[in-house]
C-alpha cells in the first residue's frame, strides 16, 4: 500500500516506538518502547506510509531530536519524529492530569470519599500542562497535514491527547483529512465523568467530537462514550444510535476495533536466540514447579495485590500445592513519579515478602518477582506457564492474555477478569473471574491447576485459534479502510435533492 495513492498516516502518541540513548562516542542506540499501544502499532505499520509523532520522553530522546533538527528520521523502517516539550508542562500533563487523574477515572480507581482533590494545583496542571502539551503536539503535526497533497489520516492515541483533535482542527486547511483517535483504555459510563469539573470534561468531549470517528476497544466502550456525550453535552444527540453522535452539525462515529497482537512477529520472536536463552533459564523453575504467571506493568489497575492475596488463600486452603506451585511475576516499572504507583509497588513487594516468609522452605519459594522491561523474557515465560493470571480491575483489552494464548506450549489455562476487553473474545475458553473476588480467584487457580489435560488442550486450542483469526493487522486495516472510505464519501459530489412538489 506504500504508493502515491495511499494516504499519509500520521500516528500521534505520547510514548513512541523507540527510546534513545546517547553512547560515549555521540552516536545513538535505541530500545523498543514498552506497553500495549506501542507493541500493537509497531507491528502493523510497515505496509503503510506512516509518520509517527511522539513526545521526546528523556534527555537523550531530546538530544536525538536536536541531532536531527527536529525532523522525522527512519528507524527500523518507521519514520519517527520526536517532539521536544517544555519539561515542567510535560510533568503536569503526564504526572498530574493524564496519570493519575484521567487514568483513574477511566479505570474507576479513585477512592472517592478521599480522592481526587481537584485543587489549585490541579487546575494549574490542566491549563499549563495538559492543554499546553496537547497544543504543542498539534502544532508539530499540523505542518505535515497541510503539506500533504493527498489524503491524510491522523490517528491520535489514547487519553494523553484528548484535546489534540480540537487544536489540530484549528490549524489545518487540508480538506482530505480524517481525524480518528483510538482510545486504548475502557471508557466508563457518564456518571464516572462527574468527578471532573464541567470546565475540564466539556472541553474533552467537545475536542473528541472534533474528530471524525473515534475508535474504542469494545462496543461497550463505544456505547458508554455515546451515552457520556448525550448526558454531558446539551447539544449532542444520538437519535437512538448506539455508535454515533450528532454535534454542532457534524456526525461523529464511535466504532469498536478490538486490538490484537502481531502474530507473525511474536512467533518469530519465540525463535530468537535471546528468547531461547531466557526460556532455558526459566525452564529450570518451570520443571520443578507448576507456574502461575503474571506479566504486567506495575500498575494498580492490574490488580496485582489481589492476585497475590488469592495465591495466599490457595496456599492456606490447599496445602498440597505448597512446594509444587510458584507464582512468577514479571513486572515492568511504570509511572514511578506518581505517588499512587510508588505506594502500590511497595504494597506488592510487602505482600509477596509476607507470603514467602510464611510459606517458603529450603527448596521452594512461592512467589518469584522479576522486575524490568524485557520483552524476550516475557515471551519466554509465556511459553512455559501452566496458568496465566490476568485479573485487572478494568482494562481496555489486555494483550498479555492474547500473547500468552498464542505462544504457550503447555496448554496453559487463562484466568481472566470479566472487566478486561479480552473477555469478549477469550472469555468462553478462559476461567472468568470478578477481579475483586479474591476467594473465587483462588478457586479458579485450584480449578486451573487440577484441570484435566484434555480440557486444557480444548480450551488452549480454541483460544489460539481465536488469536490467530484476529491479527492486529486487521485492527489497523479496518481503521484505515473506514477513514479512507469516509474521506472518499465526503469528496463525492452530493446528489441534488429533488425539490418536493407541493401536492396541492
Ligand atoms: O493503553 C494503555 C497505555 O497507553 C498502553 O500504551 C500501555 O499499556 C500503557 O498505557 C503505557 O503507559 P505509559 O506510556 O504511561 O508507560
Amino acid at each position: 500500500m506504500k504508493d502515491e495513492q495511499s494516504p499519509l498516516v500520521i500516528i500521534v502518541s505520547n510514548r513512541g516506538p523507540f527510546s534513545f540513548q546517547q553512547e560515549e562516542d555521540g552516536t545513538f542506540s535505541h530500545q523498543r518502547g514498552q506497553g500495549g499501544l506501542v507493541t500493537a502499532l509497531a507491528g502493523v505499520i510497515d505496509h503503510y506510509d506512516v509518520l509517527w509523532v511522539a513526545a521526546a520522553l528523556s534527555e537523550d530522546d531530546e538530544k536525538w531530536a536536536i541531532a536531527h533538527d527536529d525532523q522525522p528520521q527512519e528507524i527500523e523502517g518507521t519514520r519517527l519524529q520526536l517532539v521536544r516539550l517544555p519539561k515542567e508542562a510535560y510533568d503536569l500533563y503526564y504526572n498530574v492530569i493524564a496519570n493519575p487523574l484521567l487514568w483513574f477515572i477511566h479505570h474507576q480507581m479513585w477512592n472517592i470519599p478521599r480522592k481526587p482533590d481537584i485543587d489549585k494545583s490541579t487546575w494549574a496542571a490542566w491549563h499549563d500542562g495538559y492543554k499546553t502539551i496537547n497544543r504543542v503536539i498539534a502544532e508539530a503535526v499540523a505542518p505535515h497535514v497541510n503539506a500533504a497533497e493527498r489524503q491524510v489520516v491522523v490517528l491520535p492515541q489514547d487519553y494523553h491527547l484528548y484535546l489534540f483533535p480540537y487544536f489540530l482542527r484549528g490549524l489545518i486547511d487540508n480538506p482530505k483529512v480524517q481525524i480518528q483517535p483510538f482510545i486504548h483504555i475502557p471508557w466508563p459510563g457518564p456518571d464516572s465523568w462527574r468527578l471532573l469539573p464541567a470546565e475540564m470534561r466539556t472541553p474533552i468531549f467537545d475536542s473528541l467530537l472534533n474528530a471524525d470517528r473515534i475508535g474504542f476497544q469494545t462496543e461497550r466502550d463505544a456505547f458508554n462514550f455515546v451515552q457520556t456525550c448525550r448526558f454531558h453535552l446539551p447539544d449532542a444527540h444520538s437519535r437512538g444510535s448506539r455508535n454515533s453522535i450528532e454535534y454542532q452539525g457534524r456526525k461523529v462515529h464511535a466504532a469498536s476495533y478490538p486490538i490484537s497482537i502481531d502474530v507473525d512477529k511474536l512467533q518469530t520472536l519465540t525463535e530468537e536466540a535471546e528468547t531461547r536463552l531466557l526460556k532455558s533459564r526459566l525452564a529450570g523453575i518451570a520443571s520443578d514447579n507448576k507456574i502461575i504467571l503474571r506479566v504486567d506493568r506495575i500498575e494498580p489497575s492490574k490488580n496485582i495485590l489481589r492476585g497475590l492475596q488469592a495465591f495466599r488463600e490457595l496456599l492456606e486452603t490447599k496445602p498440597q500445592y505448597r512446594g509444587k506451585v510458584q507464582m512468577l511475576m514479571l513486572l515492568v516499572p511504570s509511572r514511578m513519579d506518581v505517588e499512587e504507583y510508588q505506594s502500590y509497588l511497595q504494597a506488592v513487594m510487602a505482600e509477596a515478602g509476607m507470603i514467602n516468609a510464611e510459606f517458603s522452605d529450603s527448596f521452594w519459594e512461592p512467589v518469584r518477582i522479576i522486575v524490568g522491561n524485557n520483552y524476550p523474557r516475557a515471551i519466554a515465560a509465556f511459553q512455559l506457564y501452566d496458568v496465566l493470571l490476568v485479573n485487572p480491575i478494568a482494562d481496555g483489552m489486555n494483550l498479555v492474555a492474547k500473547e500468552g494464548a498464542l505462544v504457550n506450549e503447555r496448554n496453559g489455562v487463562l484466568i481472566l477478569s470479566e472487566n478486561a476487553g479480552a473477555v469478549y473474545e477469550l472469555g468462553e475458553h478462559a476461567l472468568v473471574i470478578n477481579p475483586f473476588d479474591i476467594h473465587s480467584t483462588a478457586l479458579a487457580m485450584d480449578q486451573a491447576l487440577k484441570m484435566s489435560a484434555a480440557e486444557r488442550e480444548t480450551r488452549a486450542d480454541a483460544m489460539r485459534r481465536q488469536v490467530l483469526d484476529a491479527n492486529v493487522r486487521m485492527w489497523f486495516r479496518r481503521q484505515l479502510d473506514d477513514a479512507v472510505a469516509a474521506i472518499r464519501n465526503a469528496e463525492k459530489p452530493k446528489k441534488a435533492t429533488k425539490k418536493a412538489t407541493p401536492s396541492n
